[in-house]
């Protein structure tokens, strides 16, 4: 049987601390699906499409990683790609409360379903996607915690935000 993991997330964007997680979980499990969070009442740098193919070109040279879009419950995706694990990175104690409750919370909904918790590589132990969006947007370097397709977009969006109010400004 294949054995299909499912590491969900916001990715917005994907940085190399989620890269690191879903490669070591590809060491573990047959397939590993990044699924990318469509709607959950985060408001987003990157549209769900943008964040996806940010995840495809970060992940390319990784034949057992796919990267999909979900929305609604994740149990539910889980069932319909036939996952039986869903992946987590761990930062620091501070992530364990929540992470807690929602393993318990999902293993409710789906009983077959367990979580498996990667210890976040003490690299990237610091790192969020709000921290690195928000250093990016104050003009700082984040060349170093994220992967180059990542860094490039950054730079783009943001571009375009200054010719914009700029503009607006004018
Ligand atoms: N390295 C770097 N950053 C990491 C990380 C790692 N290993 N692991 C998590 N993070 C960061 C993320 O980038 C994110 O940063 P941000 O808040 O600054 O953007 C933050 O930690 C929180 O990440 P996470 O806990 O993965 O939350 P998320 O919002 O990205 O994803 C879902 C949460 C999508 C998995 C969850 O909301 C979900 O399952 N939604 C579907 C609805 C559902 O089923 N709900 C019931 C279960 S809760």
């Amino acid at each position: 049987m294949t054995k299909i993991a499912v590491y969900a997330g916001t990715f917005d964007p994907i940085s190399n601390g989620h890269l690191d997680i879903a490669r070591r979980a590809a060491v573990l499990f047959d397939e590993v699906i990044i699924a990318v969070a469509v709607d959950n009442y985060k408001h987003t740098l990157f549209n769900s499409e943008e964040r996806c193919a940010l995840a495809r070109e970060a992940t390319k040279s990784s034949p057992n990683i796919r990267v999909e879009s979900f929305s609604g419950l994740l149990v539910e995706y889980c069932r319909r790609v036939g996952a039986t694990s869903i992946i987590r990175g761990l930062r620091a104690v501070s992530d364990f409360d929540r992470e807690f409750q929602m393993a318990l919370l999902n293993r409710n909904l789906h009983g077959g379903l367990d979580s498996v918790f990667l210890m976040s590589d003490a690299a990237y132990l610091y790192i969020s996607s709000s921290i690195i969006r928000n250093t990016a947007a104050a003009g700082g370097d984040v060349s170093h915690l994220v992967p180059p397709c990542v860094n490039a977009a950054l730079r783009s969006r943001i571009d375009e935000w200054r010719r914009r109010s700029a503009g607006e400004a004018r």
